[in-house]
């Protein structure tokens, strides 16, 4: 097998620092910002700490970190009667297809209970798929554990703006968002 050139290892090393650093980040961020709307949710982890799993699952489905990418079609592709010529540029939109009414029943709510919220792209799929995933639900795991665990009554601060997203084709930063919480 031929060793990788400078450019394939810079390249790599760009998407290791971008994809594992912005994504989490920002998966964090959007649940912090939901325990923060769902006060009760903030509660049912606090009391069964077993659920967090499943609600970092679901947060990864309904707030995809990785918006969108592009890619370059390789052939002619039909997509719903569409036909996408070889060489077109086009952008997958996990951030759309996560929210998808032929995947997910009412999509745009936030169900704890939904059996397939698994069945997200927020990590792609097939030969791209994030190679950083496990680590990603791991970190997201023990840090809701941790906030869940040790803080409670986490509010937006008072006389501060709204959380704002930087505008990003790709990703889905959070700019600020400014809390309040006590120690439990
Ligand atoms: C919430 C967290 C994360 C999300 C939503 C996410 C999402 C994604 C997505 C959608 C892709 C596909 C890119 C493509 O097809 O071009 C990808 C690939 C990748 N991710 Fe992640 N990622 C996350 C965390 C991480 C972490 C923590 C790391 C590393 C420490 C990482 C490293 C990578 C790398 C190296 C690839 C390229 C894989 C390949 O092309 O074979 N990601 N990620």
């Amino acid at each position: 097998m031929e060793p990788l050139t400078m450019h394939e290892r810079q390249n790599l090393m760009h998407q290791f620092i971008t994809g594992g650093f912005e994504t989490t980040q920002s998966a964090v961020a959007h649940a912090i910002w939901l325990l923060v709307r769902r006060p009760e949710l903030h509660q049912i982890l606090f009391e069964k700490p077993g659920k967090i799993k499943k609600f970092v699952e679901k947060t990864s489905r309904w707030e995809s970190p990785v918006q969108g990418l592009f890619r370059v079609t390789r052939r002619d592709v039909e997509l719903d009667g569409t036909m996408i010529p070889e060489g077109s540029y086009v952008i997958i939109r996990y951030g759309a297809a996560n929210r998808g009414y032929r995947e997910f029943i009412c999509p745009h709510r936030f169900d704890m209970e939904r059996s397939n919220a698994g069945a997200h792209l927020a990590f792609d799929s097939g030969a791209h798929f994030c190679v950083g995933a496990k680590l990603d639900r791991r970190q997201m795991t023990t840090a809701i554990g941790d906030i869940t665990r040790r803080l409670k009554n986490i509010r937006l601060a008072k006389d501060l703006p709204d959380p704002v997203h930087e505008c990003s084709l790709a990703f889905l930063p959070i700019a600020e968002m400014h809390l309040g919480f006590e120690k439990r």
